[in-house]
């Protein structure tokens, strides 16, 4: 049985595979023709903790192959309420399910449901963890709008500690060649020293920032994230950085970096800098569908096999 539950699941031929498959699945959208791909297939939406992009579009992903969707996303009205374990709602919605898409806020949420599923189980976020169908999205971007991962330049500005999002793709651009990475952020959330030291073993270029003015001109991508209010133990230590880094049209004219985002932003990135041909966020977001549509594709027929 093949689940997604870590980048670390998948190498880099694989990861390429995906990519070429999401870019025939953005020219089949592009034709607005209504495909049969997934069809008879059902997907289960489950989700412990809030999402607008990836709940929504892995279930449009779904609806545009051809499958069904069922979902489980007030927790209140799901026998949660009533104190089923995770472990027991995974094995009754893997007998409804052909495929799992689970969000939770506990680390190694995905892996545990992923022992006791029937289906293929993907992870849509496990507390600081991982996100790696964000991460695929992530690298589609790049491809899709630098041309190329190889060589890539890359600034990760915010909060690097909780960020789940830019864990795994630290980890995933490591398997890339000649990639150079800035951490920026406040002391407080610096990135976790467990990816350092892997970084440091696999001899990749990374420097440690706290201030945009010392980002290399060079930069090919702008990666910022929102501060994760609600992963921090203590309210008080979110007031001291919380608004740590607005970037401002100021900041961005001229410059040839793209900017990324897994969104939703708070105030990190200004509204004015939407208009700016550097901002990528919301096609960002858009790529989720054909991503997430090989991702539902490929795991449903591997599993067939
Ligand atoms: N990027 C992302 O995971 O967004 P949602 O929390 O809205 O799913």
């Amino acid at each position: 049985m093949r689940h997604l539950i870590s980048m670390k699941d998948i190498g880099k031929e694989e990861i390429l595979e995906i990519l070429d498959e999401a870019r025939k699945m953005e020219e089949l959208l592009n034709t607005k023709r209504p495909l049969r791909l997934l069809e008879g297939k059902i997907l289960a939406t489950v989700f412990y903790e809030p999402s607008t992009r990836t709940r929504l579009s892995f279930e449009t992903a779904m609806k545009r192959l051809g499958g069904e969707v069922i979902t489980m996303t007030d927790l209140k009205s799901s026998s949660v309420a009533k104190g089923e374990s995770l472990i027991d709602t995974i094995r009754v919605i893997s007998g409804y399910a052909d495929i799992i898409v689970l969000r939770h806020p506990s680390e190694g949420a995905a892996r545990l449901a992923s022992e006791y599923s029937q289906v293929p189980i993907i992870n849509a976020g496990d507390g600081s963890n991982q996100h790696p169908t964000q991460t695929l999205l992530d690298l589609y971007t790049i491809m899709r709008e630098i041309g190329r991962i190889d060589g890539i330049k890359i600034a990760f500005v915010g909060d690097l500690k909780y960020g789940r999002t830019v864990h795994s793709l630290v980890y995933a651009l490591s398997l890339f060649d000649d990639v150079e990475m800035y951490f920026v952020s406040p002391k407080e959330l610096k990135m976790p020293e467990d990816i350092i030291e892997d970084l440091k073993a696999k001899n990749i270029k990374f420097y440690e920032k706290e201030s945009l003015n010392d980002l290399d001109e060079d930069v090919d991508v702008l990666y910022v994230t929102r501060i994760q209010k609600e992963r921090f133990p203590d309210p008080n230590e979110y007031e001291k950085v919380k608004g740590s880094y607005k970037i401002k049209k100021e900041y961005v004219e001229g410059k040839k970096f793209i900017i990324m985002h897994p969104l939703p932003r708070v105030d990190e990135i200004d509204y004015e800098v939407d208009k700016l041909p550097q901002a990528k966020y919301f096609k960002q977001s858009f790529y989720g569908i054909p991503v997430r549509m090989a991702i539902l594709k490929k795991l449903i027929e591997d599993n067939e096999r």
